[in-house]
């Protein structure tokens, strides 16, 4: 064991959150924590992890469960498309691999959803293989340790970053390696706050000494946002209601959702008869995606349009959450359960 394995791992035997994740060997297990951890925050996730560890309790009842029920366990999470991942790959492992899961990186690699962080992360936690993870915790702490410049958004930047955490890895216990430099980079050199008293690597910190801690790490490009202005039209009367379901891409796949008009602007310029039927408008709810930021109002009708498109479900009220439904939407229902 070299220095650096040494102080990260002394330091993270004695500063582990105990987290379900980190108790077992079960490679399916850790698959479903680093999936939910990919874009949720632990205290978060870890009621999710729970949820499906006892529901799906192995990879098969995970493949035979049906898509709609997955999502619904997975509401709230956002970025569905990791479910419906989740849920391909079970299939895969199921038929492809007689449900066991593949014992090797190269394998894990080849599931759909699955990056070489994740490949990297389950394949040293449930089977040691050294494979060094480089997620975004790990990306700041090597850029601070070494007081790296080159940008961590770059393909040069990448392969710098992979190859020195390749370097500083050691065969004996690679699984605790990476779950100790992440924990570090998660908890003690955070971005804002970085807690460098209490760093076991602060007496060769080179960020530190170099006062460039809060320019690591270094972003080529600032990650574009995109504007999307969403008008819901909630038609309630006689306790029934319409709901469409999603089928672009871009968003909450197969989830179901109010009649939407969207629009690139903040105003709504669509004539539609039935906005005079409009009883109320909803305050303009941000809802923040990495890479968009939904600006989103309720308009209420407490009447039917005259006109309503083939894609328009007609349902009971009391059935709505029987549909998978995007948070914000849900929330809203829960927020003004008194309207309906
Ligand atoms: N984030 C991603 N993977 C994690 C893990 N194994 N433990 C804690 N946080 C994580």
């Amino acid at each position: 064991m070299n220095d650096f394995t040494l102080l990260i791992t002394n330091w993270y035997r004695q500063n582990k959150r105990t987290l379900p994740w980190r108790e077992t060997k079960n490679p399916y297990w850790i698959w479903l924590s680093e999936i939910i951890l990919q874009q949720t925050r632990v205290d978060q996730g870890l009621a999710y992890y729970n949820t499906f560890v006892e529901k799906y309790p192995t990879v098969v009842d995970l493949a035979n469960a049906d898509e709609q029920s997955i999502l619904n366990d997975w509401q709230g999470l956002g970025y569905y498309s990791r479910a419906r991942n989740l849920h391909f790959s079970a299939k895969i492992i199921r038929d492809q691999y007689k449900g066991q899961f593949p014992p090797s990186f190269d394998e894990i690699i080849q599931l759909k959803g699955v990056g070489k962080y994740t490949a990297a992360a389950i394949s040293s936690f449930a089977f040691g293989e050294k494979q060094a993870v480089v997620d975004g915790n790990v990306y700041r702490l090597l850029s601070r340790v070494f007081d790296m410049s080159t940008p961590i958004d770059s393909t040069k930047g990448q392969k710098a970053f992979q190859e020195l955490a390749d370097a500083l890895i050691t065969a004996q216990d690679p699984g605790l390696h990476n779950q100790a430099i992440m924990e570090l980079g998660a908890t003690i050199c955070s971005p804002k706050k970085p807690n460098c008293d209490q760093c076991p690597l602060n007496h060769m910190c080179q960020s530190k000494q170099q006062n460039t801690i809060f320019e690591r790490p270094v972003k080529e490009k600032k990650t574009k946002v995109r504007d999307r202005y969403f008008h819901y039209l909630v038609f309630h009367c006689q306790n029934e209601t319409f709901i469409e379901q999603r089928t672009t891409k871009d968003i909450w796949q197969n989830m179901y959702q109010f009649p939407l008009i969207e629009t690139g602007m903040k105003e709504i310029t669509e004539e539609k008869d039935f906005w005079k039927s409009q009883v109320r408008e909803s305050p303009q709810f941000l809802h923040l995606l990495s890479h968009q930021r939904l600006h989103v109002i309720f308009h209420h009708f407490d009447t039917f349009p005259k006109k309503t498109k083939p894609s328009w479900n007609r349902i009971n009220m009391g059935d709505i959450q029987d549909f998978p439904l995007p948070r914000i939407i849900d929330k809203y229902l829960e927020d003004n359960s008194g309207l309906f």
